[in-house]
């Protein structure tokens, strides 16, 4: 294990942070090493050149007769911000209490490793995988995966496979095997509000003229009612709705409950779309959700301004059959239609992902199943996500195949947060079911 750990750590040591431009160089010295430790492996491996950061994609020798299986993970992680808040460096893992401590321990680094090392232990005892295997590793997941659609369009038969495992996604809580088979989609947008042609004095033209920051305040009120519900017209159209196998079984599912979600975030009540449980709310249920405002005087003491300019910055979480582009074209109707007299509103698009789901229930999703609970000795819960990964749609609409969603992160593992950490049992666990699933996968 600690010959485990050591590698681990070198491939968390590189700051692979995609969005920052400073790390590119990283970025790609990462892509590097995974090639160098694949091709120890005795893997076919590949760094595949993008206009962006690089793929690397690495496979054994296919052989006719076996299902070919794909594994994705990604090895950019987010930003460290803030810095300050971090016990140790982020980029020098450490173990501490059985947990492993450092930007990408868990997303996605610690989990898209075990399973480069499940294979090569598999490997190791049997001297051969009982499937095709395709890893394909892409460094640009946290900014969109941009790249990777059209690199798969344009090598189709290259990477034509029976199914996709990706271990990207969470645990409902701790010895809890979780497999999802759902994830949310999303939009992004960002708002502008004008109102006067400049900064006035507030005592001057207080009352009399409109107020860029009170409008942005309105219109962004304007999206709930208040129970959360969202008052966007049409908003809601397409949401499939809730079926009751679906409800039954999350009814059963540790983890979920109020008190459980008080404690993980530190609110102090519980909220939400009346009539719906916590994880129909988080796995099912579209939301509106405002990353961020700003606008006038943030500086200290106070300034008695009216300010000419105020922003904001929404995200919408869709499910099942919402399209991405339908709704921002209904959300940007509604802020037209809600923008108070006196200022206007402009809207610039962000990125975008489309929601995911598929039957847990199929062949390979029992494969998985069997899996999980070989790994981690009990039964595995079904769920979806309320996180998105906007390439596993994708992959189903180029590839024609589903994903397993092998999540291993915990509730408390504070991914794109200060301090995020990967229990060592669960990074065991992962490596004990990659090998399971293959050997699943190959027996049905
Ligand atoms: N691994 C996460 C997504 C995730 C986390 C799914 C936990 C389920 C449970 C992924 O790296 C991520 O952060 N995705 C972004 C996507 C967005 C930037 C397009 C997200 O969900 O915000
Ligand atoms: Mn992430």
């Amino acid at each position: 294990m600690s010959d485990h750990i050591d590698q681990l750590f070198e491939f968390l040591r590189f700051p692979s942070v995609s969005t920052a431009s400073e790390h590119a160089g990283d970025v790609r010295s990462c892509a590097e090493f995974l090639v160098k430790k694949l091709d120890s492996m005795g893997l076919n491996s590949q760094l595949h050149e993008t206009a962006g950061h690089p793929i690397v994609s690495a496979r054994n020798e296919h052989k006719e007769g076996r299902p070919t299986v794909m594994i994705y993970g990604h090895y950019d992680v987010q930003p460290v911000d803030p810095i300050e808040l971090w016990e140790s460096p982020p980029f020098e893992p450490e173990i501490r209490d059985g947990i492993i401590w450092g930007r990408g321990a868990t997303d996605n680094k610690g989990q898209m490793f075990a399973h480069v090392l499940g294979v090569e232990k598999l490997l190791k005892e049997e001297g051969e995988l009982p499937v095709n295997l395709i890893f394909v590793f892409e460094g640009e997941e946290e900014i969109g995966s941009t790249h990777l659609g059209p690199f798969l369009e344009a090598n189709k038969e290259e990477f034509a496979c029976d199914v996709i495992a990706v271990s990207d996604t969470g645990m409902v809580a701790e010895g809890v095997p979780t497999m999802g088979y759902g994830l949310r989609g999303i939009i992004a947008a960002e708002i502008t509000v004008k109102g006067p042609r400049a900064d006035l004095h507030s005592g001057v033209y207080g009352g009399a003229v409109a107020n860029a920051a009170t409008a942005v305040a309105q219109l962004v009120a304007s999206l709930h009612d208040k129970e959360g519900v969202i008052q966007v017209e049409g908003f809601y159209d397409n949401v499939k709705p809730l079926e009751q196998w679906e409800r039954d079984m999350w009814a059963e599912i540790p983890g979920m409950s109020d008190a459980d979600l008080l404690e993980v975030s530190g609110s102090s009540a519980p909220f939400g779309e009346k009539g719906y449980s916590n994880a129909e709310r988080l796995w099912a249920r579209p939301t509106a959700e405002i990353n961020g405002i700003w606008g006038g005087y943030q500086g200290e003491g106070s300034k008695t301004v009216l300010p000419a300019e105020a922003f904001a910055k929404i995200t919408c979480r869709l499910v099942p059959n919402q399209e991405p582009h339908e709704i921002l074209e209904k959300l940007k109707a509604h802020l037209e239609k809600h923008c108070p007299e006196g200022v206007s509103v402009e809207v610039e698009d962000g990125h975008g992902g489309k929601p995911y789901f598929a039957d847990p229930h199929s062949r390979y999703g029992k494969a998985a199943q069997a899996a999980l609970k070989s790994a981690f000795g009990d039964e595995p819960v079904l769920i979806r996500e309320g996180g998105s990964i906007p390439i596993i749609q994708d992959f189903k609409e180029i590839l024609g195949v589903d994903t397993l969603l092998l999540g291993l992160a915990l509730p408390d593992c504070r991914i794109h947060a200060p301090n995020e950490n990967f229990p060592v049992a669960n990074f065991e666990a992962g490596i004990r079911l990659s090998g399971e699933l293959l050997k699943q996968i190959a027996s049905v």
